[in-house]
């Protein structure tokens, strides 16, 4: 059965400041959003009050994962159900090594899996290579002096190896040259599409990376609530006039 995850009518704040002001949206197993809008509208924000980020308080709505309320579940068994998150600014581990941290997340989600240490080792630097990633980074500590496209195409390997039921995908693109945009999005393709089919919701600023990934629906996201849904064309009209029109439309 597929997954469903269901915001309604969130409001959530932090250190007093109502961030997101009424947020309500449906993400499905083989649906694939994406998330637009201008800097500091509240998007991360949304995509930590989906993942249980304790920091920020719920003061209203609620948020739903097949119908069971997930509101106040900790991080760590909402990522048991299915859910994944890649950052925007992933943080460093140092002394913690990739690889190690890819093994124990994926059991995370993976608990009964049969794979011998030596098949997931092969099967993981397989992963990578199609990313175009040197595998020599899975034995550096985590994000450690990567940079900005080493630390971003880190997160996808991790996403398409654990291969989550609904991912929230902050910012993948930003930072990344021609070649491994193109590459990170041919992962994420595979990765999605590929039977089970994960549920995304992909937040973006830039229509480009939406080209390679035909998103079903785009979401415009200002001052806290959702103004605005449309398909793809949307993000192309975004680029092209910026986001004020969106607002005095309305
Ligand atoms: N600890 C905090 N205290 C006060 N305000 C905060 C705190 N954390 C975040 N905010 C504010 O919440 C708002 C939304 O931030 P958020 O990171 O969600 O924006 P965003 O849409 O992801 O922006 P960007 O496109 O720049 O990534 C911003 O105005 C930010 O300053
Ligand atoms: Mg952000």
């Amino acid at each position: 059965m597929s997954l469903r995850l269901e915001l309604v009518d969130v409001h959530a704040e932090i250190e007093g400041k109502e961030i997101l002001k009424g947020v309500s949206l449906t993400v499905e197993q083989g649906r694939f959003h994406a998330l637009m809008g201008p800097n500091g509208s509240g998007k991360t924000t949304l995509s930590r009050v989906i993942m249980g980020d304790r920091r920020y308080k719920i003061t209203k709505g609620s948020i739903l994962l097949d119908g069971e309320d997930i509101t106040n579940l900790p991080a760590h068994e909402r990522a048991r159900k299915g859910l994944f998150l890649t950052f925007q600014n992933p943080v460093e581990l140092p002394g913690v090594k990739l690889f190690t941290l890819i093994r124990s997340s994926y059991l995370v989600h993976h608990p009964d899996d049969k794979r011998s240490f030596q098949e997931f080792i092969t099967y993981v630097q397989s992963k990578a290579r199609l990313l175009g990633m040197d595998t020599s980074l899975l034995s550096r500590g985590v994000n450690e002096g990567f940079s900005g496209g080493e630390r971003k195409k880190s997160e996808i390997l991790q996403m398409s190896l654990i291969k989550p039921r609904i991912a929230i995908i902050d910012e993948i693109d930003s930072g990344l040259d021609v070649d491994a945009l193109e590459a990170v999005a041919k992962s994420l393709k595979d990765t999605i599409y590929t039977e089970p089919k994960m549920g995304v919701l992909l937040i973006t600023h830039y229509q480009r990376i939406l080209k390679y990934l035909a998103p079903d629906t785009v979401h415009v996201m200002m001052d806290g609530r959702i103004i605005k849904s449309g398909d793809y064309s949307l993000a192309l009209k975004i680029e092209e006039r910026g986001y004020e029109w969106i607002r005095e439309a309305r």
